[in-house]
């Protein structure tokens, strides 16, 4: 094939030879008008903004400096997990809960579908780091996309542009390793046909190949969809990294509580989408004396440090967090954080006065402009109609958090003491749970559950089995993965692991009402954790675990009755019980000899302690 001249394409700023044939490779197939290496200056960034601004795709707000409005496609709000993807090369190694298929069929599939694909738009190169550009084996990847605003956004997600690319050489001349992902939006434009604020297409797919640690993603420009950092690579394909080379790659937060005495413990902890991660990466503690640091809302890499303990780093550089319900009672510093601006908003609704809303801010305009662009006022509201989509989203940078922890970029990470699991269940759950042992903690993990939210597409409300809140992120049989956490905790002796908590925020009462009041409110479940990891807190043992009861948390200043408290507490061994089918359901569908015997040993147990 004669090389085909496509503007830009040549200016590569880079002699990595794996990136400039990959790049080549794509520019052919996919034949953009241009190619734009993206190099991360203020400058590009002020123009790839003032484009997307002609494009109708941003609208700039005037309340808040460099800050954009976006309006996604109405189809085109959340994951879509049905078309999300695992092509390991055997069919048994993505495992029950992953759609798989052949990657040589998607690849011959999504070939077609990419080629012309960028026809009339502009190719966009973005080297990219998932973690500390400081790190002694930085984590590189390269994103092509069509799509300027997922240049902005990642951006702010990401390290990316010159700074990373540096990386891409190592200090003796070797060419590092990237994972080459590709994003387009699946919609080529004809000569003089007029572009649509947000590109997309009916058609999509979200696929990753394991074995070659590669990412192909088209039809979608929705941040877990395009964003092919987040997810995709620092999840999906970290995950089989991580069991390859024996670390935890989890869709965690990583918070630092300082106790009064000043000692700081760092917590991690995976809940499901929409499910408070980014509220509890942010608290603000309730408590006097205790105080809350900031490194992560949603991904954590962790592995052992030279003296065994475990130790987490954010790949991330920015939030993607869920709008609605975010305001200065329940997360002030999310709030703060955006308020400094440079934050892209996506499917909120506007203001007259250029500036955003979302549903459970405190005050409510008698008009807005609804994140699907139409007239909005209280009654459309009332009539159930939100002005801002349920999974409406703000991209904002890490470094504008006011509670950010100093230490947030140390490519060592941070020591872990304890690592929660928590997901969203009306019933059945207590408030917290104490594992009884790094094992039995994995089996917490592993049959965890919660009620589907608006961050995926599907039926929102129904429980489902997500385990370590990994469900829709492993990159491997899930199986396995229980095992390689089994295998985690044999590395290290038990005194030095991280303490393993189940957490649920989330219990109701009869009348539907949140026994727990959250929040900021969670910081007295913090306490009594870091407590029990001190030794020093009560607990009751209970068929599931070791529980508070309500006197053995600091409820000082609490308005909540105390019967809540006690109701969301409660472990009733006959809710439990009706539990255990649920359970064996999920075993059978992994497949009872994929299932780690320790786990099944678990089981048993748990069935005899609740008789
Ligand atoms: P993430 O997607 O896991 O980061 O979840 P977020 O922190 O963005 O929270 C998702 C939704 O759960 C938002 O609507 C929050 O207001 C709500 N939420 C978060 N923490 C709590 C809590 O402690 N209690 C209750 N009732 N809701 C919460
Ligand atoms: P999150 O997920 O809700 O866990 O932040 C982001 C996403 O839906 O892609
Ligand atoms: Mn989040």
């Amino acid at each position: 094939m004669t090389a085909v001249a496509i503007p830009g394409l040549e200016k590569a700023p880079t002699t990595h030879s794996g990136v400039l044939s990959w790049v080549r490779e794509v520019a052919e197939l996919t034949t953009p008008d241009r190619v734009v290496w993206v190099d991360g200056s203020d400058e590009e960034a002020e123009r790839i903004n003032a484009e997307l601004v002609e494009a109708g795709t941003f609208v700039p707000l005037k309340a808040k400096p460099n800050s954009y409005w976006a309006a996604s496609d109405p189809s085109d709000v959340a994951r879509v997990e049905e078309r999300t993807f695992i092509c390991s090369e055997r069919e048994s190694d993505a495992g029950p809960t992953n759609n798989w298929m052949d990657p040589e069929r998607m690849k011959a599939t999504m070939t077609e579908l990419y080629r012309g694909c960028m026809r009339g738009r502009t190719m966009y190169v973005i080297p990219f780091c998932m973690g500390p550009l400081g790190a002694d084996d930085p984590k590189l990847g390269i994103e092509i996309t069509d799509f300027a605003y997922v240049v902005a956004s990642m951006r702010v997600m990401t390290r990316m542009g010159r700074a990373a690319l540096d990386k891409f050489i190592a200090p003796d001349g070797t060419e590092r390793e990237f994972v080459p992902a590709l994003h387009s939006v699946g919609k080529p434009l004809e000569p003089g046909e007029k572009d649509v604020p947000w590109p997309c297409n009916d058609t999509k797919y979200i696929s990753h190949f394991p074995e070659s640690r590669t990412i192909w993603s088209y039809g979608s420009g929705y941040g877990g969809n395009s964003l092919l950092g987040k997810k995709c690579y620092s999840l999906r394909i970290a995950s089989v990294m991580a069991r390859d080379e024996g670390w935890l790659a989890e869709h965690m937060l990583i918070l630092k509580l300082i106790s009064p005495e000043n000692k700081a413990y760092y917590v991690a902890a995976a809940f499901p989408s929409a499910c408070g991660k980014t509220n509890l990466a942010m608290l603000q503690p309730t408590i006097p004396g205790w105080r809350a640091e900031t490194l992560g809302d949603d991904i954590a890499w962790m592995r052992f440090g030279s003296d065994g303990r475990l130790y987490a780093v954010n790949p991330e550089f920015g939030f993607f967090g869920v709008a609605p319900g975010t305001d200065d009672h329940t997360n002030p510093n999310a709030m703060k954080t955006i308020e400094k601006g440079n934050t892209v908003f996506t499917n909120v609704a506007l203001t007259d006065d250029g500036d955003v809303w979302w549903e459970g801010m405190s005050s409510r305009p008698e008009h807005l402009t609804s994140w699907k662009g139409e007239d909005w006022t209280p009654a459309d509201g009332e009539a159930g109609e939100p002005a801002a989509h349920p999974n409406s989203r703000y991209c904002t940078p890490m470094s504008q958090c006011p509670i950010l922890a100093p230490e947030w970029d140390d490519p060592q990470g941070v020591p872990i003491s304890a690592i929660l699991f928590g997901g969203r269940r009306a019933t059945t759950v207590p408030l917290v749970n104490e594992a009884r042992d790094w094992q039995h903690g994995v089996f917490m993990g592993a049959t965890m559950s919660s009620e589907k939210t608006a961050a995926a597409a599907g039926k929102v409300g129904e429980v489902r089995r997500d385990p370590m809140a990994m469900l829709p992120f492993l990159g491997y049989h899930v199986g396995d993965y229980f095992q390689h956490w089994l295998e985690i905790g044999k590395h290290a002796d038990n005194a030095q692991l991280p303490k393993i908590f189940y957490v649920n925020w989330f219990r109701r009462g009869d009348d539907r009402r949140f026994l727990w009041p959250g929040f900021s409110e969670n910081s007295r479940v913090l306490k009594w954790i870091i407590e029990r990891i001190e030794g020093k807190a009560s607990a009751q043992e209970t068929p599931v675990g070791f529980v508070p009861k309500a006197e053995d948390l600091d409820l000082d200043g609490l308005e909540e009755p105390l019967a809540d408290i006690q109701a969301a507490l409660d472990v009733d061994p006959e809710e439990w019980r009706q539990e255990i089918p649920l359970i064996e359901e999920w075993f059978d569908k992994i497949g009872r000899d994929k299932v780690p015997s320790a786990l099944l040993d678990e089981l048993e147990a748990m069935k005899q302690r609740l008789g």
